[in-house]
């Protein structure tokens, strides 16, 4: 009969010290979705193509599909659920204003990649935002109403502005 090893595993989600047990071999994803209850990484792919797992660990974003559960032992996870004080982030505010997203399935991802470029790079460029997000496959929309409403939530102006200020264009 096979021996099935569990691991008592202890991390900071979304801000709180939580413990659970996992197998060797369950991935990160599974154990925010299903152990945890945290939803809004999507299983899209699961070989680390679509971004749609993404989850920041220790203020990094990581593919959830990708990363064991054990390797997180001890470090801090935090997806969309956790980045929402008081509210939705101006990003999030601004995505909605701007109709960036159609199904919303890329929606957690997204928004993640954009708070940790935000993070090392408070006014980004266009280019900064479309380079952040490009390992997060959007389906349904162009990306550049997602650019845009990172530029706009962070006074960066817009997709039009930055590229013609980057090319030395004047209005
Ligand atoms: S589900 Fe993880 S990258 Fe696609
Ligand atoms: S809005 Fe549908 S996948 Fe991005």
């Amino acid at each position: 009969m096979r021996t099935v090893t569990r691991h008592q595993i202890r991390t900071i989600v979304n801000g709180e010290p939580t413990s659970v047990e996992v197998e060797a071999n369950d991935v990160l994803l599974d154990m925010l979705r299903t152990a945890l209850g945290v939803k809004s990484p999507k299983i899209g792919c699961e070989r680390g193509d679509c971004g749609s797992c993404t989850v920041l660990l220790d203020g990094r974003t990581v593919r959830s599909c990708l990363v064991l559960a054990v390797e997180a032992d001890a470090h801090e996870i935090t997806t969309v659920e956790g980045i929402e004080h008081d509210g939705l982030t101006a990003v999030q505010e601004m995505m909605i204003e701007q109709s960036s997203f159609q199904c919303g399935f890329c929606a957690p991802g997204i928004v993640l990649a954009a708070a940790e470029l935000i993070e090392r790079a408070p006014r980004p460029t266009a280019d900064e935002v479309r380079e952040a997000i490009a390992g997060n496959l959007c389906r349904c929309t162009g990306y550049e109403s997602i650019v845009d409403a990172v530029l706009a939530a962070t006074g960066s102006g817009t997709s039009a502005t930055t590229s013609a200020t980057s090319s030395g264009a004047s209005s």
